[in-house]
């Protein structure tokens, strides 16, 4: 289906980082704490500590060399750097937020261990391999599933893992619905849990451990969109309400496609070989 992803509602003004990085008295350029970014620069589901499930289930160490697929702000890249003492590529497609994480990994001192790469991961030249191939959110967004699979099990060294939470697709979408749903989702993969393991295997990955996220995520999904409905005030004073009417109405969809069955939820380890 394509489309252009930077008009997708779960990105706009990549620069909200920042904004909200001021309002806590944090200047632009000044030195900045991980821990205090990780409470906002997170795009996934449970933020860090999803983070640190991967890290002690995937067995992430300080002698790591991780490829992370998708890294929007670089927030996955940072925090696994920081805790696990890795070291991180970081590829992510949208430039704006490529170019803004790439300067908050300097500003938090961990630019000897976190290497951004703007580039399509599917075009992305494979400096590997890797101990670990790692996705939050990203997987479903990229078009021909078995030209990326067969990408990441390249990536890998002989017994590298994967590690990824990814959305799938759960049940049908009414016809008179699929155009919303696909703006606000950018799909461009998006399988059933049988396709899904069904690519891992072509691919050559062998399924350690499959989660079924779905409840979680939809229970995640709705609270949030409570909670950012309840800050409204405070949100639209510092990002304006278009900001606001945007987030609010991909929150919001977000809950829907959940609640709903449209997708569902995956955190999946597969190892190599
Ligand atoms: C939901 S965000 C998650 C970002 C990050 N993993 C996190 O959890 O904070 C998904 C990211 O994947 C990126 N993405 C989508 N398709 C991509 C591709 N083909 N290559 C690289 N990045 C891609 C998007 O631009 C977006 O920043």
């Amino acid at each position: 289906m394509g489309g252009n992803i930077t008009s997708m509602e779960l990105y706009p003004r990549p620069e909200r980082l920042l904004v909200e990085l001021r309002a806590r008295g944090i200047a632009d350029n000044a030195p900045v704490l991980v821990e205090m970014l990780s409470e906002i620069d997170q795009l996934h589901y449970h933020g860090t500590a999803a983070l640190d499930i991967a890290i002690k289930r995937a067995e992430i160490g300080s002698a790591s060399r991780v490829l992370e697929i998708g890294s929007g702000w670089g927030g996955c890249a940072r925090w696994i750097a920081h805790r696990a003492g890795a070291s991180v590529t970081a590829v992510e497609m949208q430039a704006d937020y490529d170019r803004i994480g790439r300067t908050l990994t300097a500003r938090a001192g961990l630019d000897d261990r976190v290497m951004h790469v703007n580039a399509d991961f599917l075009e992305f030249q494979l400096a590997g391999p890797y101990t670990h191939v790692v996705s939050w959110l990203a997987l479903f967004h990229i078009p021909d599933r078995p030209r990326c699979l067969g990408k990441i099990a390249d990536a890998l060294e002989p017994t590298g893992v994967l590690w990824a939470e990814d959305l799938y697709a759960r049940g049908p979408v009414p016809g008179n619905e699929r155009a919303a749903f696909n703006a606000r989702l950018f799909p461009n993969s998006l399988v059933t849990i049988d396709e899904y393991r069904a690519g891992l295997h072509q691919a050559g990955l062998e399924i350690m451990e499959v989660e079924d996220m779905s409840q979680d995520w939809g229970h995640f999904t709705e609270t949030r969109t409570a909670s950012f409905r309840a800050d409204r005030a405070a949100f639209e004073h510092r990002h304006g309400s278009a900001t606001f009417e945007a987030l609010d109405r991909f929150y919001d969809g977000m809950a829907s496609d959940f609640a709903r069955s449209f997708v569902g939820g995956l955190r999946i380890l597969a190892r190599k070989g």
